[in-house]
């Protein structure tokens, strides 16, 4: 259960625009039969305990923080901290779940065959292999529901002149408008930036989706907003001689002949335009609301900035938004931070910075984003109940598989994640709440109420009881008696609690080493690296591709022809599984030693990461060295962490 809850927002500011099927009421917008949000809104946001688990440098203020956008949001406003300016790139209800490419390193004990094996293949096919990041498929009313809860949590936290980006698109983003509106005020809304690229959104049908939009508010008239100039060249002079003052009206947007990104860009002009520039041929002006300069466009997995995180976001994007919206000293948040671009433009820009996320990728991509660039920080991890494996999205996936018995039932609706087969009593639907919606963790009376009242009502005749996981359950003895006092059929309700098959889906990894002191220095040598946790993943990711390829094989066969109009399919190559060595050492992504404490909050005194060509990144800085299965230290090390590919890490104590 959560510690205590935090009061929202108190109330909202009421914007003008309302849908047909939501009616206003006690100021707070609700949905027609369905009280949820305004309940929760009037609970408070959880408040639970937040653990400190790195320091990285000297700085508290910074921080980085793991854990839904809710209750970080009840921590920060719990402590008084307040910040000045959100940029936030929530999941956008695109209907995809995104998965993160896994790249098995170079294992040191096999760099000869593998040197070999790479003159004669193309190797990169034979380690990589994917793994779900996060989940984006909602009904549109959840997914509202959902946002309008951490919009009104984010509000809290704003400082009185604090501005607000919201980054979405064509899914859902005209929906989050009105609740915008809602929640910050109609008033302080200042404009919809629309955020134009080239590359993905292909659609025949109809004209390509190419922008973005960000929804930009800020809450007084004394928030900081520093608009940033660019120039715009023309064809033919820009000032009047004779009337010595700009004359625009001569100019038509056919005499633009480039629009450069600021006045920096001025020095790397070709001579032909520094000429013209000499001769007041051009002018200096604000950036317009669509941005689609080559100065924010997004990042593509070629270049340098991409970090293999999907959905990344581009430096240039958050570099215009800070720099214009904040000051120096000003606090910037991103509650759903992912790479972390927006902790990284802070620090550069001398802003503090509170990057949250619930993905174990996103505090690693980011800590190790920022510890690369020198930045101080806090590592927190709030503890809400659920020991998540990796992201609420895999958790979800596991658990499917550790309650035991239980099945897919096409019969239900999708409110039961499935059923068990009883042999005595026949099928018993299964409820699980939705990791990814905070909103469902705790089982309270408003929600058993909708299960008696609504779920169990729907349900064939024939079934006889059910089982409800939760992974809070706010009072158990008044749940029991509600259920008694309400439940007017003779379905059983079971209630369990989900922590406890979490806990067995956790098995750490082992790691074999030997420790010794060289010349006053001291050298771990790795001997082997067992992940059963990847091992798992990655025989399901060969199993699941060698039936998609073996299908596609029996397709292509199916409809060969004889070859003489062309028409003979190719097969495609076979899948070859990917397979794990011995020793297993390709599976280590980042190795850290703790020199100063055996426990607590941990201080990286030296550390060793291998990028995914296997050259050594040494405290942050990139080498060109590979990885030769060792790490040394001057100081004594009292403890070791081992980061495997996908994240998960264990710690050894010497
Ligand atoms: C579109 S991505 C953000 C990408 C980011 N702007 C960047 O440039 O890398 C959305 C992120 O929200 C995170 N997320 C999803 N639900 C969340 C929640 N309730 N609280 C905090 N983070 C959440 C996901 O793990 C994911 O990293």
């Amino acid at each position: 259960m959560p510690i205590k809850y935090v009061p929202y927002y108190p109330e909202t500011i009421e914007g003008q625009a309302i849908l047909n099927n939501v009616t206003r009421t006690q100021r707070v917008l609700r949905y027609r039969d369905n009280n949820k949000v305004h309940d929760h809104i009037r609970r408070g946001m959880p408040y639970y305990e937040l653990e400190k688990i790195e320091r990285v440098g000297n700085n508290s203020e910074n921080m980085l923080i793991r854990g839904e956008c809710i209750s970080a949001c009840a921590y920060l406003k719990d402590k008084g901290i307040k910040v000045d300016l959100v940029y936030i790139d929530p999941p956008f209800a695109s209907g995809a779940d995104y998965a993160k490419k896994i790249y098995l390193r170079r294992n040191p004990k096999l760099a000869e065959k593998i040197a070999k094996a790479e003159e004669e293949l193309d190797i990169e096919e034979f380690r990589i292999f994917e793994e779900k990041m996060y989940g984006d498929i909602w009904n549109k009313e959840d997914y509202l529901n959902w946002m309008y809860e951490n919009l009104m949590a984010i509000k809290s936290v704003m400082s009185e002149i604090g501005s607000i980006y919201v980054h979405l698109d064509w899914h859902i983003g005209h929906y989050v408008k009105v609740l915008m509106d809602e929640v910050f005020g109609e008033d302080n809304f200042k404009n919809e930036i629309i955020y134009g690229y080239r590359i993905q959104g292909i659609n025949q049908n109809c004209w390509p989706r190419k922008h973005d939009v960000l929804f930009y508010y800020s809450l007084s008239d004394d928030s900081v907003f520093n608009p940033e100039k660019e120039i715009v060249i023309y064809e033919k002079p820009f000032i009047d001689t004779k009337v010595t003052s700009p004359d625009l009206s001569k100019l038509t947007d056919k005499d633009i002949i480039k629009i450069s990104k600021s006045l920096e860009d001025k020095v790397t002009l070709p001579d032909k335009y520094k000429k013209m520039l000499f001769n007041n041929y051009y002018s200096e002006v604000f950036v317009r609301d669509v941005w689609d300069s080559d100065y924010t466009k997004p990042i593509i997995s070629g270049s340098g900035e991409y970090l293999n995180y999907k959905t990344q976001k581009s430096e240039g994007l958050l570099i215009r938004i800070i720099k214009s919206s904040s000051s120096e000293n000003m606090i910037v948040a991103d509650f759903f931070g992912g790479s972390g671009v927006t902790a990284k433009v802070a620090n550069d820009l001398n802003r503090k910075f509170i990057h949250v996320d619930v993905g174990i990728n996103s505090i690693q991509t980011t800590r190790d984003r920022l510890i690369a660039t020198g930045a101080e920080f806090d590592i927190y991890d709030i503890k809400d109940g659920v020991s998540l494996f990796r992201n609420p999205i895999q958790t979800m996936d596991k658990l499917k598989s550790l309650i035991k018995g239980l099945n897919a039932e096409p019969t239900l609706d999708s409110f039961w994640i499935g059923a068990i087969n009883d042999s005595k009593i026949g099928l018993v639907p299964v409820y699980v709440p939705n990791l990814l919606d905070n909103g469902t963790k705790v089982l309270d009376i408003p929600m058993i109420n909708s299960i008696i009242n609504g779920a169990i009502p729907d349900l064939p005749d024939s079934v006889k009881k059910v089982i409800i996981y939760y992974v809070d359950i706010e009072n158990e003895k008044d749940l029991n008696k509600f259920i008694n006092d309400y439940n007017k059929t003779d379905m059983q309700i079971e209630l369990r609690d989900l922590k406890e098959i979490l806990d067995e889906a956790v098995i750490n990894d082992e790691v074999d080493y030997e420790l010794k002191k060289i010349n006053n220095r001291f050298e771990i040598e790795f001997k082997s690296f067992i992940s059963d946790r990847l091992i798992q993943n990655i025989d399901a990711y060969n199993q699941k591709k060698l039936l998609n390829s073996s299908i596609s094989n029996l397709f292509n066969e199916s409809i060969e022809g004889d070859g003489e109009n062309g028409d003979v399919t190719k097969n495609k190559k076979p899948f070859k599984p990917i397979e794990i060595s011995e020793s297993g050492l390709e599976l280590i992504e980042l190795i850290s030693l703790d020199c100063s404490n055996f426990s607590g909050v941990w201080k990286s005194d030296i550390e060793l990461k291998i990028d995914k060509n296997g050259f050594i990144i040494l405290n942050g800085k990139k080498t060109k060295e590979l990885w030769n299965g060792k790490i040394i230290s001057d100081k004594k090390p009292l403890r070791m962490k081992v980061r495997n590919i996908a994240g998960d890490e264990s710690i050894i104590i010497f």
